[in-house]
């Protein structure tokens, strides 16, 4: 099974993934109970409720809120954007080193119902806070969030992601994601590793020190 290829291949990846993994194939050999593609009902969500639990919370935690800054916290997100990185994963269109490691055969065994109702149980989990803020660096990386760099011609982040950071939809919600992640990300978005269009304009002229800031700010917020 696909999921227990991709686990093997990794080698510094760890316990997490053998857990994982064996939780996965005995778990997402059982097929999805029917359901409606935009509102799962219960049986979906039951199912989905399982599933995050045992195998997706070996990484992300039981409600989404990792506490390992390598796996990004899902609770609260956005149920469409992440409903896309799901089906972006399972088509291996979102292609940066971890996506594949971790993700490409976690999604490759989730069917469209599963995915909305995997989406829309981490949308209903509360955030909770992460880091806590106020360093230098974290207002450098509100005056970024908030005004972008127009310099260097790098657009607010707020104008997309909210003035919350909460997002809307298929922008996603940043606010408490782990910092190292949000580095990471825009990293890949900026070498185009990560495709898409919209934030490799963002993040191409953004150097390191801003990327920085602005993840260390967002890690911060509640
Ligand atoms: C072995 C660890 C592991 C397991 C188990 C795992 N993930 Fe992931 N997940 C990751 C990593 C690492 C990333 C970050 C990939 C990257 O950097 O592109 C990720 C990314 C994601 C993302 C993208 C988040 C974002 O903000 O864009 C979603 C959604 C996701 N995982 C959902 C799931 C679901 C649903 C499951 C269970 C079916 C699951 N994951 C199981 C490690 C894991
Ligand atoms: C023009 C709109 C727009 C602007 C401005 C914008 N973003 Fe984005 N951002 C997006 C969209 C859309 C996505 C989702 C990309 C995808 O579908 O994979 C995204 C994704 C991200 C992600 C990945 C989140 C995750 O969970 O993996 C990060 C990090 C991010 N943006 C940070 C920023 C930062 C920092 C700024 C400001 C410097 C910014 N964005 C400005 C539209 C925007």
């Amino acid at each position: 099974m696909l999921i227990n290829t991709h686990s093997r291949r990794r080698s510094g990846s760890g316990r997490d993934t053998w857990l994982a993994a064996a939780a996965a194939a005995a778990l997402l050999a059982i097929p999805a109970p029917h359901a409606r593609a935009e509102e799962p009902d219960a049986l979906a969500r039951a199912h989905a409720q399982k599933i995050a639990i045992t195998v997706c919370g070996t990484c992300h935690g039981p409600r989404g809120n990792s506490m390992n800054p390598k796996y990004p916290r899902l609770a609260g997100q956005n149920a469409n954007y992440l409903s896309a990185q799901l089906k972006a994963f399972r088509a291996q269109t979102r292609g940066d080193p971890d996506a594949l490691g971790y993700m490409w055969g976690m999604a490759s065994q989730l069917d469209d119902a599963t995915i909305d109702a995997l989406a829309a149980y981490y949308a209903a989990q509360k955030a909770e806070p992460s880091a806590s803020g106020g360093s230098a660096e974290a207002a450098r990386g509100k005056q970024i969030y908030e005004h972008g760099v127009p310099a260097q011609g790098v657009p607010a982040c707020s104008s997309c992601h909210g003035p919350d950071a909460h997002g809307l939809q298929d922008f996603p919600r940043l606010a408490g994601q782990h910092g190292q992640y949000v580095l990471k990300q825009l990293g890949s978005f900026q070498s185009n590793m990560r495709n898409v269009a919209i934030m490799h304009g963002v993040a191409q002229n953004l150097n390191l020190t801003d990327m920085d800031a602005v993840a260390a700010f967002l890690e911060a917020q509640p």
